[in-house]
């Protein structure tokens, strides 16, 4: 399965995110929420396979709202399915509901990535937004003309990973006083320009442009403090699947999954995907998935109990 229905975006490790509930498929009732639903790619499979009752779909892209609102309607008027504009963080504020299946694959689409307007692209002109939700207050272009120059270095380092954006931030505090910021190629030729490639093949921007995605989005702070509201929210025996492209997420998710001892992280090692799907879709590159279940982990069956059993036995 890695069908694109037509949005141009790959559902990404596609059958270890169906496989990832299969303990709940002889369950019927079963209440769905997907926190990213994008183009749905994922709940289409997911819903092939499990007796979803009700589905509670959020997303911070009006575009992705639009296309739900358009694609799902059939579930929309049995009122199988509830839309919510806005981060899966508002949507656990408010929830009252009891989920079966949570499903959090986190980052941009395809969509986003390929629409130059949307800013978040270094290859494709276009005004420095990288707004997931249209309606936020803050673009990228706010934060680079305003941010202080050390709030900058610390998106940059921490968020980005960029050994030392010292003189990348130097130059863009003093051009954007002439100048500012206000479109993707001006930010990327100035990191072309100051730090130069690098690494061979990986271009300068990449870094920055990931670190200020994370910043503008709010991206690991919204996830820090819903996971456990949705842990809170998962019925007993309940899985959540999160699907991370970012090593700072991945932790997070792995730290709250393994601190709470309402439940357990299913998979030991985390699942990443084949080649064969990294080579047909390089989005998938960086992705893992972490299952988390609620309840007790069921015990380990003792390989040796018979073995001991024999070797106590009183002789007669
Ligand atoms: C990787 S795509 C999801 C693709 C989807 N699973 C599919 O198969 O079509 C991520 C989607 O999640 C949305 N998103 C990312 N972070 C979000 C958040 N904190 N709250 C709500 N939506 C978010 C993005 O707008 C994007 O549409």
């Amino acid at each position: 399965m890695s069908t694109s229905n037509g949005s141009g975006h790959i559902p990404v490790l596609l059958n270890e995110v169906v496989d990832s509930y299969a303990s709940l498929k002889e369950k019927s009732d079963l209440v769905y929420f997907d926190g990213t639903f994008g183009r749905g790619g994922h709940f289409q499979a997911i819903q092939k396979n499990y007796s979803i009752k009700k589905a509670y779909i959020a997303d911070q892209d009006l575009d992705a709202i639009a296309a739900a609102k358009n694609n799902w309607q059939d579930l929309i008027s049995k009122n199988k399915m509830d839309i919510f504009h806005g981060s899966f963080l508002d949507f656990a504020r408010q929830n009252n509901n009891k989920l079966d299946m949570i499903l959090l694959d986190l980052g941009v689409s395809s969509p986003q990535l390929d629409q130059a307007q949307r800013g978040f692209s270094f290859n494709k002109d276009g005004p420095l937004d990288m707004r997931m939700n249209q309606k936020a207050e803050k673009s990228a272009a706010d934060l680079i003309n305003n941010l202080h120059p050390d709030e900058l270095m610390h998106i940059f380092k921490t968020y980005g990973e960029v050994p030392n954006p010292y003189h990348v931030v130097k130059a863009i505090n003093q051009d954007r006083v002439l100048k500012p910021y206000t479109t993707t190629m001006q930010l990327a030729g100035l990191i072309e320009r100051v730090d130069g490639w690098q690494k061979k093949g990986f271009n300068p921007a990449t870094q920055y442009f990931m670190a200020l995605r994370l910043a503008v989005n709010q991206e690991l702070e919204i996830l820090q403090e819903a996971i456990p509201l949705f842990i809170d929210q998962l019925q007993d025996g309940g899985l959540f699947s999160v699907i991370t492209f970012h090593s700072l997420e991945d932790r997070i998710v792995k730290n709250l999954f393994k601190d709470t001892d309402v439940g357990f992280l299913k998979n030991k090692k985390v699942i990443v995907p084949s080649e064969e799907e990294c080579r047909i879709n390089v989005r998938a590159r960086s992705a893992k998935l972490r299952i988390f279940q609620k309840g007790k982990m069921p015990e380990k069956p003792d390989k040796f109990a018979a073995r001991r059993a024999l070797r106590d036995k009183p002789q007669t």
